[in-house]
């Protein structure tokens, strides 16, 4: 039995494409996974702690081979306890809305908070990184309204999937298929691309 983590990082309820393609995908996963548990984290509930300056100090503290302490110690003990309901699961699903070329910040601050040392990631002077949350895979809905493969740079440039896939694969998760919904809202009937996305999204849940 697996478990499957649903992460949101789009705020618009029911307005949200993400959401909807995740809701299709959810659906379809738990027909054709009927004993794994899927847990959804909507990462605007306010469950996410800061990641500041006492954080960034424990962070370089451990870095440097010591025990953080005081306020530096809650601030790790924060970090670790989100890092260990992100780790806890086996598979992922993200939805993840292009903002501003790039992802909402709340999922910025999930990734600041959880990419710790010993956690996510290894580090070695010679050798670099290693990502350390292997046999896992991920799914991810990318949704935009503006930008869209192919469209010419005036209507924006992609440093969502590309900035997500590369952490995802830094940390160790490379198993990684993407749904994309990017109609081009202004022009575009977004209805054929809106069919397609919820299709794939039920393909690729059944088999995930
Ligand atoms: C704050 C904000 C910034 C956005 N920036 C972009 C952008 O840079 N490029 C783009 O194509 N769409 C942009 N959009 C449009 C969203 O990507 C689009 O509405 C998408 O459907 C959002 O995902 P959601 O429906 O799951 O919330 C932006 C929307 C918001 C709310």
């Amino acid at each position: 039995m697996r478990t499957l983590l649903h992460i949101s990082a789009s705020p618009r309820g029911v307005a949200s494409e993400s959401l909807a393609i995740a809701d299709t995908f959810l659906q379809t996963y738990r027909d054709s996974h009927p004993t794994d548990t899927v847990q959804t984290w909507d990462l605007w509930d306010g469950s996410l702690p800061e990641f500041g300056p006492t954080a960034a100090a424990a962070k370089m503290a451990v870095f440097a081979g010591a025990d953080p302490a005081g306020d530096e110690a809650r601030a790790w003990t924060d970090a670790r306890r989100t890092f260990e309901r992100f780790a806890a699961a086996d598979r992922y699903l993200f939805s993840v809305p292009m903002w501003n070329a790039g992802v909402p910040y709340i999922l910025k601050q999930l990734i600041d908070v959880i990419s710790q040392p010993g956690m996510v990631f290894g580090f070695d002077p010679v050798a670099g990184y290693t990502g350390l949350l292997t046999g896992k895979k991920a799914a991810v809905i990318y949704t935009s309204a503006v930008y869209g493969p192919g469209r010419g740079p005036s209507f924006g440039a992609d440093f969502q999937s590309t900035f997500f896939d590369d952490w995802l694969n830094w940390a160790g998760i490379c198993d990684i298929t993407s749904v994309q919904f990017r109609p081009n809202l202004a022009t575009a009937d977004a209805a054929s691309g809106r069919h397609a996305a919820h299709s794939q999204a039920r393909d690729v849940a059944k088999t995930f």
